[in-house]
């Protein structure tokens, strides 16, 4: 019998205890890797490690404080005994607001989740990922990485921020061995979508139209799968 792509593998998935983080943390597991799942709702993140196949591990933090990269990279290292093969960010906010009514806290969250975070855990991950000679950083990024709609200063300018981190870092690793993909999925139906009541809006998608949270998982699953010499720069999802 042959063995999942993934055995033997790992991986750490942020915005794990709900929508594209908890599909791509199974999907990943389905395909043989030790999963790390973290996000805040430690209960969600339990049951979702419970339900896996493989034994996971369930971290609870909030990823917008400065020194959660730091401290949840060592506790990685700890449960896994090294890095992960790994890393899936797809913690994320979605602020919907004219820069008028924009709350400081929609925006020092947006920028927490999509640029400092993400640029502080490659920073504490990096080395470790040097020596060994492998790993790879999946983002996940948005339309909004490139597009910009009215509404959307603060989520278009961290994922135009992701963006342009996950630039930087592929510019900055080409030749070790560690790969990086940002995924930029269109509207994908899931909670984050809630306090917006797209099915209510004219101006928004209909639930109906959007992809849905495994589209995004495939999309990382297939980018991880591929044979070590072959890095995914960029995958754009919409819905045809
Ligand atoms: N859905 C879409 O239309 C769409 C389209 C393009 C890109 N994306 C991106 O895809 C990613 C996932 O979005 P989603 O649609 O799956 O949203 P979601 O269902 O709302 O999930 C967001 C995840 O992020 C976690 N999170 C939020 N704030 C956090 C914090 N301060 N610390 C740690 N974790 C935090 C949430 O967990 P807790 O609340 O438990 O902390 C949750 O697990 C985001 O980056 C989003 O921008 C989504």
């Amino acid at each position: 019998m042959t063995a999942p792509p993934l055995a033997g593998r790992s991986a750490l998935v942020t915005g794990a205890s709900r929508g594209i983080g908890a599909a791509t943390a199974r999907s990943l597991a389905a395909l043989g890797a030790r999963v790390v799942v973290t996000a805040r709702t430690k209960d969600a993140l339990e049951a979702l490690a419970r339900s896996l196949p493989h034994e996971a591990v369930a971290i609870a933090a909030d990823l917008a404080a400065p020194a959660a990269a730091t401290e949840l990279s060592a506790q990685v290292h700890g449960a896994l005994g090294g890095p992960p093969d790994i890393v899936v960010h797809a913690a994320g906010t979605f602020p919907l607001s004219p820069v008028e009514s924009l709350a400081d806290a929609e925006l020092d969250a947006a920028l927490a989740l999509h640029v400092a975070f993400p640029i502080r855990m490659v920073r504490a991950l990096m080395p470790g990922f040097r020596a060994r000679g492998s790993g790879h950083f999946v983002m996940i990024g948005s339309v909004a990485d490139r597009i910009v709609f009215p509404g959307n200063a603060a989520y278009a300018a961290s994922k135009h921020g992701l963006r342009a981190a996950h630039e930087a870092v592929r510019a900055e690793s080409r030749g070790s061995g560690v790969r990086t993909t940002l995924i930029s999925p269109a509207a994908t139906d899931t909670a984050i979508w809630d306090p917006h009541h797209p099915d209510l809006s004219p101006t928004l998608p209909s639930r109906a139209e959007m992809l849905r949270d495994g589209d995004v998982a495939d999309a990382v699953c297939w980018a991880v799968t591929r044979p070590a010499h072959v890095n995914v720069e960029e995958v754009r999802l919409a819905r045809s």
